[in-house]
């Protein structure tokens, strides 16, 4: 069997994407206008194929976008989608001949990082990528869940139509971009795509959509799904499914949760996509009424370890070594000198005596200060060289807020 790996192209590309769905289990038949926007954005030049002979039996590609880091900067960042291979080729490397050429070709574009969500979590590490955004999913009983505590909320909420959501949403969206490291930005075809899914159908009907503004400035919304249980005609039970909570500032994070856990009638509140930092267990009376269950997010995977290093500043001052072995891509890893702080940072090449040797995946997982490297450390994940290195890397990786990612790609 000799398999070829390439973009598709044009002629290609509804064979790309049924071999897609079919790979992920489904049959998806779009009108022509959702394929048109759910679709043809997906560029040839994104992609990463495997053939075999005409037939498309792996896909895979990567999505441009941009999000910050720690300190405030903007990178650009692979956001790896859409990969699969067909269950009549699986478990004979083409998964792993396929992702190194996606992940060469996003390099080549100038990508530090690439990102993605995983269908399950086995999967990736051994291709560099560390579990870098976890998030906790919630599960309330909100006619227990009471607020207590509340930051001075200045601003108001409001509902709106699917239209003006348009309009509205992306300001609060950008707003909360530049106040979380991990949150992609959304162009204006991701704003569209996004509003044709609010056609509503599914036994959840149509979502409703609340917007948090202070002075006209949209700081926040939350998009969430309801659905009565009814027995013997008496509504006995409700759920709220709360898809989407976007707050940028601790006013409009508590204006939504006030505004969610109010909805009368409808008691069993879930939302999944909350940053592990998150304030609301703080604001509740009684916090045994709120559920958290851990979940990972998004994993990242340095493809240039100096240029992503060299992006973001850094808690504390400090300079180090990191030996960070590539098993995947070798000739990416090596030796790194970074010397960084609160205003900048440099990382370059060197051959000076290595105070930490990691693999990348490890890096990866700290690079937004999601997780501490001590607790790598303690799993057997790194190896400290220089006494206090590791910590002195916890004290200048740590970032004010947990990374945030509650867009799915
Ligand atoms: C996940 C998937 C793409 C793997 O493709 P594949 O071509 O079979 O993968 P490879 O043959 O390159 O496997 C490489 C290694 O990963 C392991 N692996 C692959 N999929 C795995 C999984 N789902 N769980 C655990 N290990 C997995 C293989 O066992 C193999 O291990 P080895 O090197 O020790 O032998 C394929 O199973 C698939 O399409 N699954 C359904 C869709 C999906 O979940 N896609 C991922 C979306 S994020």
């Amino acid at each position: 069997m000799t398999i070829e790996y390439r973009q598709f192209t044009e002629a290609e590309r509804r064979r790309f994407w049924t071999s897609l769905d079919r790979g992920f289990g489904g049959h998806y038949e779009p009108s022509e206008a959702q394929y048109r926007l759910d679709r043809e954005g997906f560029t040839p030049e994104m992609s990463m194929a495997a053939f075999d002979g005409e037939e498309v039996v792996g896909t895979s590609g990567a999505i441009g976008f941009e999000s910050a880091v720690p300190g405030g900067a903007i990178i650009k960042n692979a956001g790896v989608t859409a990969v699969t291979v067909a269950t009549t080729h699986r478990r004979r490397g083409i998964l792993t001949n396929m992702m190194e050429r996606l992940l060469r070709q996003e390099r080549e574009k100038g990508q530090p990082v690439a990102s993605l969500w995983a269908s399950e979590s086995a999967i990736y590490g051994r291709f560099g990528y560390g579990m870098s955004i976890q998030h906790e999913n919630f599960k309330i009983d909100t006619r227990k869940a009471v607020i207590k505590n509340s930051p001075e909320i200045p601003g108001k909420t409001r509902y709106v139509s699917p239209d003006e959501a348009r309009k509205v949403f992306p300001e609060a969206w950008e707003a909360a971009v530049n106040s979380h490291s991990g949150i992609p930005r959304k162009d204006e075809l991701s704003w569209d795509r996004w509003a044709l899914g609010l056609g509503g159908g599914g036994d959840w009907g149509k979502p409703w959509l609340v917007v948090y503004e202070e002075d006209g400035r949209a700081l926040g919304y939350a998009q969430y799904l309801v659905k009565e249980l009814h027995v013997f005609g008496e509504q006995t039970h409700g759920l709220l499914n709360a898809d989407m909570v976007v707050h940028s500032n601790p006013a409009s994070h508590a204006a939504l949760w006030n505004h969610l856990l109010n909805v009368d009638l409808y008691d069993t509140l879930s939302t999944w996509r909350s940053p592990v930092d998150d304030s609301l267990p703080w604001m509740l009376e009684d916090q045994r009424q709120l559920e958290r269950k851990p979940y990972d997010g998004v994993w990242y995977r340095m493809l240039d370890v100096a240029e992503a290093l060299s992006a973001r500043t850094y808690m504390a001052e400090g300079s180090l070594v990191f030996e960070v072995e590539d098993s995947y891509i070798p000739e990416w890893g090596g030796r790194f000198e970074l010397t960084g702080g609160p205003d900048g940072s440099t990382c370059v090449p060197t051959t000076k005596a290595a105070d930490i040797t990691l693999p990348t995946a490890s890096l990866s997982t700290i690079y937004l200060g999601g997780a501490k490297l001590a607790e790598l450390e303690r799993a057997g994940r790194v190896e400290e060289h220089t006494d206090g290195s590791v910590a002195l890397a916890d004290s200048m990786f740590a970032a004010e807020r947990a990374p945030w990612c509650p867009l799915m790609f």
